[in-house]
């Protein structure tokens, strides 16, 4: 059964940092709703992308579409950058429950600041992890891939992790988002938005492979919405 209209947000990871902006505009253009902008510290993952700069010269692309600026930290003590990330334009921005001791604190530390804030789990964490939680948070973030890099294969009991948690989110009359990240087609989307997913996050899927991103967006949401 479907909740609400499922959204997509393309994981600019994936993108010609090159041409970040026109790539990203382009995913926009074409239909997809947020971007989700992946930042890794080097230390509680194994790679380094990027910082509030990058994310501030995406800023224009907000204004022109209106789309979300859904940033993921895969950083440690992420306590310490949130108003850095704010101030470069953030709307959305997800921490992970392992990189949080006090993650009551942190969620509110990003309420305060006026945007909305999300959690997110590793594929090997619990769902008991987040129980408490809940009822503060906007969006709980389902990883269905080990973070830290793109491209990287779905790992398949995600989807009943998924079919979980949107149960207990009705059991308790809770609405933040539902979102999945890692490894995410248009093969599999269908069946995420199913088991209650609904915002997709998609970097390869988006802007790899042989066809144009406007293409990869259209089909995407088209099955996304089929569901
Ligand atoms: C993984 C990142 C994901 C990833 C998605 O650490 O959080 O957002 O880049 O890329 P695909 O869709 O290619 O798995
Ligand atoms: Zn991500």
């Amino acid at each position: 059964m479907r909740h609400t209209t499922p959204l997509l947000a393309p994981s600019i990871l994936s993108a010609d940092f090159g041409r970040l902006r026109e790539h990203c505009r382009e995913a926009l253009q074409a239909g997809a709703d947020w971007l989700h902008v992946d930042v890794m510290d080097g230390h509680f993952v194994p790679n380094i992308t990027i910082g509030p700069p990058v994310l501030k010269a995406l800023g224009t692309l907000k204004e022109e579409t209106g789309a979300l600026l859904d940033v993921h930290l895969m950083i440690e003590q992420p306590d310490r950058y949130l108003k850095d990330f704010v101030a470069a334009g953030a709307d959305i921005l997800t921490v992970h429950v392992e990189t949080c001791p006090h993650l009551h604190r942190t969620v509110h530390a990003i309420k305060d600041l006026g945007i909305k804030a999300g959690i997110t789990l590793n594929p090997a964490t619990s769902l008991l992890a987040i129980e408490e939680i809940l009822p503060y948070v906007d969006l709980v973030l389902i990883m269905s891939v080990n973070p830290g890099f793109g491209g990287q294969k779905f790992i398949p009991s995600t989807t009943d992790k998924i079919r979980r948690l949107r149960n207990s989110l009705n059991a308790l009359h809770l609405t933040p988002y539902l979102q999945v990240d890692g490894g995410v087609t248009a093969q599999n989307a269908r069946t995420l938005v199913n088991a209650g997913a609904n915002v997709l996050v998609a970097g390869n899927a988006v802007f790899g492979g042989p066809k144009s991103v406007q293409e990869n967006v259209d089909y995407l949401k088209r099955v996304m919405v089929a569901a």
